[in-house]
């Protein structure tokens, strides 16, 4: 072999060790092998050489060919396997990771009880209702059996929006009942309705907020009676506080929009001075009800001798306290994240009867 096949040769095993992708190698291969490759060029001078010379150059040259062949063939493969182990070690996948990471929000402890409530009531049948917060004296008051000197007006606290040209002044709904007023004065019976939302009163104290939310139930139809709304409350807060056995006792109380009236109690303990709900033998007030009153049925025009239902009303708030241990009022509106996060709710996690409410 000549010289300069020799130092040919070096030359191009020099660049296939130093090509360190698949693309400079495949360079390499067209610069030696290609059409127009060094290697394959000097193989066109052979034509010109003796006989002799031919036979030995052509048998040399031909050696070097199938050397750098061969040398292009196992870079291929180490460079390929390089490229597999780079690729397996960028796409690494840790499977003991969560599958999804954990939304960083939670829902808020009052938007939960809402919820979950909206999904017990809706599997009994009911609608969510609404109104307006700025509300007409008419309908948080007067339509409700509560006229201008009745003394509930004043336990109620309210707040007046600015009196009017026409001397008449607006409020902040001091309950969800003017929602009943309406929806009955929207509507056909029967009816089977629940409005969840925000009401005001000015008190403000460790267990009283100025805004706060309720939960009104209406309920109305030809043969509705007592009966069934205990029936209805009983399933709802076995249901929301998830205790088959929750007992709930009735006394006879007033509201003026409801004939007869009764609060509602569930059974409790306060041993050790921890509240503790089921049939422990205590009681705890939970909520107002009764059957609505003929004189809010005819303020709506309805014919109290044809219909009749029940109504209920309950603080969302005081609801939310007792299911999940929540200690303080105040602090459902601190908007404090440290506390979100320990009370609130994984969003995805939707509350129904099916799918489970929370623990
Ligand atoms: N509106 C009452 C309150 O805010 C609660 C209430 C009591 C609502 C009895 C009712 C009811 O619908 O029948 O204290």
């Amino acid at each position: 072999m000549n010289d300069d096949l020799d130092k040919l040769r070096q030359d191009l095993l020099g660049q296939v060790r130093k090509a360190e992708s698949l693309e400079a190698l495949d360079e390499v291969r067209v610069g030696a092998l290609g059409k127009k490759g060094r290697l394959t060029q000097l193989m066109r001078t052979l034509g010109q050489l003796e006989p002799e010379a031919r036979k030995a150059f052509g048998a040399a040259l031909n050696r070097v060919k199938d050397e750098i062949a061969d040398a292009i063939e196992q870079a291929t493969g180490r460079l390929r396997a390089a490229e597999i182990e780079r690729r397996l070690e960028a796409e690494r996948v840790d499977v003991t990771l969560p599958v999804k990471p954990e939304p960083q929000g939670r829902i808020h402890p009052i938007s939960q009880a809402t919820d979950e409530l909206v999904a017990i009531f809706g599997e009994m049948g009911f609608e969510v209702a609404e109104g307006p917060h700025i509300e007409d004296d008419f309908y948080n008051f007067t339509a409700l059996n509560i006229p201008p000197e009745h003394p509930a007006r004043q336990e109620h606290d309210t707040f007046y929006l600015p009196e009017r040209r026409d001397r008449t002044r607006k409020v902040l709904r001091t309950h969800t009942s003017p929602v009943q007023i309406r929806t009955m004065l929207n509507r056909k019976p029967p009816l089977r309705i629940i409005v969840p939302g925000r009401t005001f009163r000015a008190d403000h104290d460790a267990t009283h907020s100025p805004m706060f939310h309720q939960v009104e139930g209406l309920v109305i139809d030809r043969s509705t009676h007592m009966g069934h709304l205990k029936g209805c409350l009983e399933e709802f807060c076995r249901a929301f506080f998830d205790i088959d056995d929750l007992p709930l006792r009735f006394r006879p109380s007033y509201f003026p929009f409801t004939e007869p009236s009764a609060e509602v109690d569930i059974g409790c303990s306060r041993a050790g001075g921890e509240l503790k709900l089921g049939n422990y033998g205590d009681w705890l007030e939970i909520l107002g009800s009764g059957m609505v009153h003929p004189k809010v049925l005819q303020n709506c025009g309805y014919d109290p001798a044809e219909y009749q239902g029940f109504a209920f009303g309950m603080g969302i708030e005081r609801i939310a306290m007792l299911k999940w241990g929540i200690p303080d009022l105040r602090t459902f509106y601190d908007s404090d994240l440290r506390w979100l996060r320990h009370y609130g709710f994984v969003p995805l996690e939707v509350p129904s009867m099916v799918g489970g409410l929370s623990r």
